[in-house]
């Protein structure tokens, strides 16, 4: 049976105009996503994660930022043709968003109660209810603190965002992202500014929560070994466009594109450590002066002159999409070799 996707990207063009020139940062995406699927897209840093999902609600300066072709659309409605009011009930109700570093959300001169009550009001408001009183806002907040199990949420009300461990501020973000009970839930990077200890517990809390609300959720992260602990499809990002999109599983054990391949090549495999992991020699472009056809193709040890000249558009091979002109031919002993 198909559904309508909860989230339809489609031949996404996103340009930040400089004193340089114009960088195109996102290159045509189309990416579709069903209610309740887990996504999680991969890519190296600065290859344009962050600006995508922040296209969803328009958290991106607009200039310098500027969409000059494709649609976003959320539930049918066109994001991009949204008022302050459409766009606030967006934000409130329908896509909530943490990043990975809560304190940079958090007001330092607002108790957490606090805080989180103003959020909890203006999501009332931003749906068209009159603001709930506070002490029912506050109310609400210590459930929510409670939902993602930080111990006396009744006393943490009164403490200030400094007097918190990092685990447990991004905890509070995560209870104030699910104050408007959103149906997209987009994290990015959500854990990489914790201890390794701790991020292992706010994944699983991430992980109980999607489950628990059947929410469809959206992860950023540049470790795959998180996208597949917590999602079953997997997006990859090189220099603004989708290379790779399909089931995590599938892709892991047999990736049709060169990068995905070149990706998982440099992890290292602690079961296997004869087996060096082998990054990916070069740089991403610099998207003042992207290469012409495919992105990819002067770090790809697969190119031919037509990846050069003709860019590949995302096509079904072997039960995924992958944008590459040669992915039928893509196979492990082609991973780039350190
Ligand atoms: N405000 C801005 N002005 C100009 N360029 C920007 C701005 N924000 C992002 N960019 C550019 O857009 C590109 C994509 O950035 P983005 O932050 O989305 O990357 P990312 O994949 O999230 O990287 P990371 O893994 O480091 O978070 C980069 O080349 C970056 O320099
Ligand atoms: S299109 Fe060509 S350059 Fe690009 S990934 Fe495929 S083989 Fe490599
Ligand atoms: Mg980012």
């Amino acid at each position: 049976m198909t559904t309508s996707p909860l989230l339809d990207i489609q031949d996404l063009h996103l340009a930040f105009d400089g004193f340089e020139g114009r960088s195109q940062v996102l290159d045509g995406v189309n990416l579709s996503v069903q209610p309740g699927e887990t996504l999680g897209i991969v890519g190296e840093t600065g290859c344009g994660k962050s600006v995508l999902a922040r296209s969803v609600t328009r958290l991106l300066p607009m200039p310098p930022a500027r969409i000059t072709a494709g649609t976003v659309r959320f539930d049918g409605a066109d994001v991009m043709a949204m008022d302050r009011t459409a766009l606030a009930r967006l934000r409130g109700t329908g896509v909530s968003m943490i990043f990975q570093d809560p304190m940079t959300f958090l007001n330092p001169v607002f108790s957490i109660g606090q805080g989180m009550a103003d959020v909890i009001r203006a999501h009332d408001t931003a749906t068209g209810r009159r603001a709930r009183p506070r002490f029912q806002a506050r109310q609400r907040a210590a459930e929510l603190l409670a939902a993602v199990r930080l111990p006396d949420p009744g006393g943490l009300l009164d403490r200030y965002p400094h007097e918190l461990s990092g685990g447990q501020r991004q905890r509070v973000l995560i209870a104030t992202a699910l104050s408007g009970t959103p149906r997209l839930l987009i994290a990015d990077e959500p854990t990489t500014a914790l201890d390794v200890t701790v991020q292992a517990g706010v994944l699983r809390l991430i992980d109980d929560l999607v489950r628990a609300s059947n929410l469809t959720l959206l992860l950023i992260s540049h470790d795959l070994g998180v996208i597949g602990a917590l999602c079953r499809r997997i997006a990859v990002m090189y220099a603004g466009t989708i290379a790779e999109d399909g089931d995590a599983t599938l892709i892991f054990a047999r990736p049709r594109h060169p990068y995905t391949l070149g990706l998982l090549a440099a992890v290292p495999d602690l079961a296997r450590p004869e087996h060096r992991a082998r990054p990916i020699p070069g740089h991403i472009p610099d998207l003042l002066h992207p290469p012409p056809g495919c992105r990819f193709h002067p770090r790809c040890p697969m190119a031919v002159t037509r990846c050069g000249a003709e860019k590949p558009v995302l096509r079904e091979v072997d039960g995924r999409h992958v944008a590459c002109h040669r992915a039928e031919e893509v196979a492990p002993e082609r991973a780039i070799a350190a």
